[in-house]
Formats: structure tokens, C-alpha cells, sequence
């Protein structure tokens, strides 16, 4: 007799008879919308016990189902720590980058700050330690140049068009209402990304949504953690997504 999984276990359905009942495929998703009718519907029971077998299969043939949806499904997480203007020194966040940088061969931080976790690191901020010190934009057409191609890139700008603003002033840049759009900054910048990585690249994002680099650009999303900071902080929502 197979095995049953949970509460099914203890019960005997079988009756000492052979297991004639037909063998089922794999439950299809529009099965479950009847799951009364589905044993008799999928097992070819005619009897009672019959039917009783075939529900016991239905039961395992479910909870397998389950167990395959939950290994194919988008990781998604929510975690707690103290806000930190340096992003990756928020604990849960550093380690979410560590995760996908301990494969890494080749990577990219185009807003590093301080940060020389990156093969290539740059910061607008020429009083940060990145490698240059350029706007990201031309940083990456620099790496393209160079036909640098990164498997992992970790994009983590100023969050919205305040600390665009504060940013550029602190560095004496002249800024206007252009230079402070976080859509164009991230649109240009996340442009400028595609010829430098690599088939099957990994583009972590940070910020305040989930836009990312999207299915527009050929992306798929496959982690989305949220860390929340308490009292009236936004979370920082941090994003995985893969070139197809
Ligand atoms: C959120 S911080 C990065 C923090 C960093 N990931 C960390 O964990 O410490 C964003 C950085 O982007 C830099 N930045 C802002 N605008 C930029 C631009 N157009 N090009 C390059 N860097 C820029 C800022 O100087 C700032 O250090």
C-alpha cells in the first residue's frame, strides 16, 4: 500500500482487496475547482471503496502537487532591522546580497557609495572609495566599452527625487526638475545596464516598488524580500530578477 501523507496515515482504506483503481496524472489546476467530483471524475471508481481508494490517491497525488507548485514558486520574504542610509549595512539586506554575490564571477555596482563588495564599483561622489566616480549612466557605457559582461549587478540609487536633489547639491551639482526624476535616472541607467551582462545575469534592485528591470526588458522576477524599519519608515523593498 503507498504511503499517506498527514491524516491519512492511520487510516485503512484499502480492504485487503488489489488496488485496481486507475492510474491518475498529475492534477490539473482546473481539477481542483471540483474537488468533491474529482476522485470519481479521474480514478474510474464505480464502488464505494473504489472510491475511497481513489480519494486516498487524490489526497497524495495533492499534497505531491503542492510540493511542486511551492519548489517552482517566487521566493518572497519580509524581515526587521534598523534603517541605515548605507543599504547593504542593513543586516537582512547585506546577507540577501551576499547570497546571489557568493556565486558571482563578474559584478557591478554602479551606485556603490562605500561599498567594494563588486568587481566594478562607482559613486557620483568623488569623497566615496568606488573605483570611479562618474554618473552611472556613462560608468556603464565605459564597462561596455571595455565589453565588460557582469552576472550579477546590484542597482541601488537614491530612492526618490529628494535624495537625487541632496545627493547632486552635496557634491555642488546644479540640479533641476530633469536631473531629479528617479523614473529617468533608473530608465537611463537600467538602459545603459543590457549590453554589459551576461545571458542568464542576476540585477538585484533597491528601492521603495517593485519595478526592477522588468519583463520588458526580458527580466524575470524570482525574489522579493521586505524589509520593514518600523515607526513610520518606509520598508526597502529588495528585488532578484534573472535575464531570460
Ligand atoms: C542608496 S546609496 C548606495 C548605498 C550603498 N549601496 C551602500 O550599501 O552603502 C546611492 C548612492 O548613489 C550615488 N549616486 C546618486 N546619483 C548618482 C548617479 N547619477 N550616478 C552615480 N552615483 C549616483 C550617491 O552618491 C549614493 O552614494
Amino acid at each position: 500500500m503507498n504511503e499517506l501523507p498527514g491524516m491519512w496515515e492511520e487510516a485503512d482504506l484499502s480492504g485487503g482487496e488489489s488496488d485496481n483503481a486507475v492510474k491518475p496524472k498529475m492534477p490539473d489546476i482546473e481539477d481542483f475547482r471540483y474537488p468533491a467530483s474529482y476522485p470519481k471524475a479521474h480514478y474510474g471508481s464505480t464502488d464505494e471503496r473504489g472510491y475511497e481508494r481513489a480519494l486516498r490517491q487524490y489526497y497524495k497525488d495533492l499534497s505531491e502537487y503542492y510540493e511542486a507548485c511551492a519548489a517552482q514558486a517566487m521566493k518572497f520574504s519580509r524581515t526587521w532591522a534598523m534603517p541605515n542610509h548605507d543599504t547593504f549595512s542593513v543586516k537582512p539586506i547585506g546577507e540577501f546580497v551576499q547570497r546571489y554575490m557568493e556565486k558571482s564571477v563578474c559584478s557591478i555596482d554602479p551606485f556603490a557609495r562605500n561599498k567594494d563588495w563588486a568587481t566594478y564599483t562607482n559613486d557620483l561622489n568623488p569623497e566615496t572609495t568606488a573605483q570611479y566616480h562618474m554618473d552611472a549612466e556613462m560608468f556603464l557605457h565605459g564597462l561596455a566599452d571595455s565589453k565588460v559582461k557582469a552576472d550579477l549587478v546590484l542597482f541601488d540609487p537614491p530612492y526618490s527625487p529628494r535624495q537625487i536633489s541632496e545627493c547632486y547639491k552635496s557634491i555642488g551639482m546644479e540640479v533641476g526638475m530633469k536631473e531629479t526624476q528617479s523614473a529617468l535616472l533608473y530608465k537611463r541607467v537600467r538602459d545603459a545596464l543590457m549590453p554589459v551582462l551576461a545571458p542568464g545575469a542576476i540585477v538585484l534592485s533597491f528601492g521603495w516598488n517593485t519595478v526592477g528591470m522588468g519583463k520588458g526588458r526580458g527580466f524575470e522576477l524570482i525574489e522579493i524580500m521586505l524589509c520593514c524599519h518600523g515607526g513610520a519608515h518606509n520598508d526597502t523593498i529588495c528585488i532578484a530578477e534573472k535575464k531570460k
